[in-house]
């Protein structure tokens, strides 16, 4: 079937650069991640994904190759497989025939990420009924009404849900609970585990999480009209043991002037903007989290080390 593609909200330059000078003038400076994912930026976030010390998108791939029959006996009926954040659809695709999914819902930011995809998902799977939703999702998840009446299975992998400090989690959760209408959340979590395996998968000594990172600075001088150089920033990243999150920082390397129609601000050697932070949730916890949440009947599957956690809740 012809994939239908509907964007809900427009991006709006003029927010866009507001929101960004708004970060970079708080303090501490922050710039918000989603600006991370440019074109070069899925790129290299993709690149992120093969690397040998990023563990969590191949270790969360083996733990559904592995379990995906029993996940599909555990699942209520369901009218749509809603994937939240879907870019290239792949993971979801891998689970289309173990759980007799017809009618897939890929969710991204902007409906031209999806076009593609979706394109090439049509021809592998001609029954299917396809649906492209461009929405921003992470402020509210509203879902359009053609996504259809019936209970939805929300898809969530990745540990995106890792990038939401814990009550913001709660509250998203909380919002996908009511989104499900009856139906259940697929999630991928990632865990606590030794600090050099979390770290190295933050600043991997080839350094494409750096370039992912201070890729960043290009989006903002693109968008904001910001003239940051980007020889001037390095890439930080560390596990914060009492919030149990890796955060990243872009660290000024010597003193630095930033300028903008408008404004400027100033940034001393080693003063950092936050980028982003990932948290990871200890199981029990995240069980928790997705009770506070309103989910029950809660099922989860890892892999052997315990790195990396996907939860079946029931909405
Ligand atoms: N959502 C990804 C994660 O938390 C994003 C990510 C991976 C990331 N590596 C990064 C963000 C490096 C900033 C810098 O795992």
């Amino acid at each position: 079937m012809q994939p239908r593609l509907i964007q809900v909200d427009r991006a709006d330059p003029s927010a866009s650069r507001d929101e960004l000078l708004r970060g970079l003038q708080a303090d501490p400076a922050a710039i918000p991640p989603k600006y991370f994912y440019d074109a070069l930026g899925a790129r290299l976030f993709a690149a992120i994904t093969e690397l040998p010390e990023y563990y969590p998108t191949r270790t969360e791939a083996a733990i559904f190759a592995r379990h995906a029959e029993a996940m599909a006996r555990l699942l209520p009926a369901f009218a749509a497989l809603v994937d939240l954040g879907a870019g290239n659809c792949e993971k979801a695709a891998r689970l289309f025939a173990a759980f007799g999914v017809r009618r897939y819902v890929a969710v991204d930011i902007s409906v031209d990420y999806l076009r593609e995809s979706l394109d090439v998902l049509r021809h592998q799977h001609p029954r299917l009924d396809l649906l492209g939703v461009g929405l921003d999702f992470s402020s509210r998840l509203d879902l359009p009404a053609a996504v259809g009446e019936g209970p939805r299975l929300l898809f969530y992998p990745g540990s995106s849900i890792g990038n939401f400090a814990p009550a913001d989690a709660l509250a998203f959760l909380r919002q996908a609970r009511a989104a499900a209408q009856g139906g259940a959340l697929l999630i991928g979590v990632d865990l606590v585990k030794p600090v050099d395996v979390l770290e190295a998968a933050y600043d991997d000594p080839l350094g494409v999480t750096a370039a992912f990172n201070r890729n960043l600075l290009r989006h903002v001088r693109r968008v904001a009209s910001a003239d940051f150089s980007l020889t001037d920033w390095r890439h930080v990243a560390f596990f914060n043991d009492a919030e149990s999150r890796i955060e990243m920082h872009l660290e000024a390397v010597r003193d630095v002037a930033v300028r903008w129609p408008g404004g400027a601000r100033r940034f001393a050697a080693g003063a950092r903007i936050h980028t982003e932070n990932s948290y990871k949730w200890r199981l029990a916890d995240f069980a928790a989290l997705l009770d506070s949440a309103g989910f029950g009947d809660l099922h989860h599957w890892t892999d052997d080390n315990d790195w990396f956690a996907v939860f079946l809740a029931r909405a």
